[in-house]
């Protein structure tokens, strides 16, 4: 707070495809799409257009119980239509967090309905983001994250990013029995964007699979076209038990979170004798809020913008590869997804750690908004309507900010 008070806060004023203009006319081009959400760009006429209808008619109505809107019926189903497991039910929540604390206590009920009372044990890994909310606190990869609020979710273990081998043993270790639920970003996102090494979807995949162990997909980032595929499980065919979503389920015109799961998982909570799942949120099913995501999957869909994507990744490496040269950067991730990030060289950080929010500062006097993520890198991951010409503008803008910070 200290730090904001003293240096001032940039207030966005408007959004226009990729860009956004603050409050004294600046215009940035939007190199993270905000909190990698705004997929389908900014000034989407259907969305407001769209929210606006069902203001009018009905802005929001409960859906515990047997209450529900039509809206958040659509919404599920069309989601459960996209869904990397076909018949897979889809629980909505408001955001990300919801989302993985829903799946947290998804997982673990799931077991408990089952019988099997001692599968309480989450498995996440180094690196993870899963959110703010106490859950995903309790599963956070970035140490950072997790310190300084007392004890939290007990019963996680973290394993490497990298290593099959590493998830294998955690599991001998606890004990197959013990274990509900492994959580995983296809690619980690806030943890620095690191793809998965080859084959390590896969393996872990199949190792949750041998061990009776739930597979958790976060794809709270990676969710709705980011990854080049409706969702990134669909893209590497990992049949996740249970997938959470938000961020790009409206390109955050409002806030909407969901968590999907495979028919196999939803079963016994439809059991007769399964009784009432004391779970679900004030805003869970919003119906303005569902109203936004249908409009902006009918953007998602005419554009074939999960197909534009993966086009775009490779075209977004190829804007930023040229970066990987200059003296202050270690190394440029790119190529999975419209999603990179421009690391810093450790030792120019060792000297220097004020590099990324000089570098961030920088950006922004040459016209691109980007963001330090807590590794030392530069997030990159533009709106799914970026074109040519707008990947030059950011490769550009970026290189002329670190040619600030470092005088060449
Ligand atoms: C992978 C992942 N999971 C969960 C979350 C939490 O989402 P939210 O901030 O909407 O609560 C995020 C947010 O960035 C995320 O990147």
């Amino acid at each position: 707070m200290h730090a904001v008070e003293t240096g001032g806060e940039l207030v966005i004023d408007r959004g226009e495809g990729v860009h956004v203009w603050d409050e004294a006319g600046h215009r940035y081009l939007d190199a993270t799409a905000a909190l990698w959400y705004c997929n389908i760009g900014y000034g989407r006429d259907e969305i407001a257009d769209a929210v606006q209808a069902q203001l009018r008619r009905l802005p929001a109505y409960s859906t515990f119980g047997d209450l529900s809107n039509r809206p958040a019926i659509e919404l599920a189903e069309r989601v459960g239509a996209l869904a990397p497991v076909e018949g897979s039910k889809v629980f909505l929540t408001s955001g990300g967090s919801d989302s993985i604390d829903t799946a947290t206590k998804m997982a673990r009920r799931y077991w408990q309905l089952l019988g099997r009372t001692e599968r309480t044990l989450l498995i996440t890994r180094e690196r993870a983001y899963h959110g703010m909310h106490v859950a995903g606190t309790s599963l956070a990869g970035i140490e950072a994250n997790a310190i300084g609020h007392g004890p939290l979710v007990g019963d996680v273990v973290k394993v490497p990013w990298d290593s099959p081998t590493a998830l294998r043993d955690a599991i001998d270790a606890a004990g197959p029995e013990r274990v509900a639920a492994f959580f995983c970003e296809p690619v980690i996102g806030a943890g620095g964007v690191f793809a998965a090494p080859e084959g390590y979807l896969e393996q872990v995949r199949a190792i949750c699979r041998e061990n009776g162990v739930l597979f958790v997909a976060d794809e709270v980032i990676t969710g709705f076209g980011r990854a080049g595929d409706w969702f990134a499980s669909s893209r590497w065919q990992l049949e996740p038990d249970i997938l959470t979503c938000a961020k790009g389920i409206t390109s955050g015109y409002l806030p909407m979170g969901g968590v999907i799961a495979a028919p196999w998982v939803a079963e016994p909570f439809w059991r007769p004798d399964a009784g009432l799942w004391r779970h679900g949120y004030t805003y869970s099913g919003h119906a303005a809020a569902a109203a936004a995501a249908l409009a902006n999957l009918d953007v998602l869909e005419n554009e074939a913008l999960p197909k534009r994507a993966l086009e775009l990744e490779r075209d977004l490496a190829e804007a930023l590869a040229p970066l990987a040269d200059h003296a202050v950067v270690g190394e440029v991730r790119a190529g999975t997804g419209v999603l990179a990030a421009v690391q810093f060289d450790s030792d120019a950080l060792e000297t220097d750690p004020g590099l990324p929010g000089r570098a961030v500062a920088a950006s922004r006097r040459s016209g691109v908004l980007t963001r330090a993520l807590g590794i030392g890198a530069l997030q990159i991951s533009p709106p799914l309507v970026i074109d040519r010409d707008e990947l030059k503008e950011l490769g550009d803008g970026l290189r002329s900010a670190l040619d600030d910070v470092s005088g060449g």
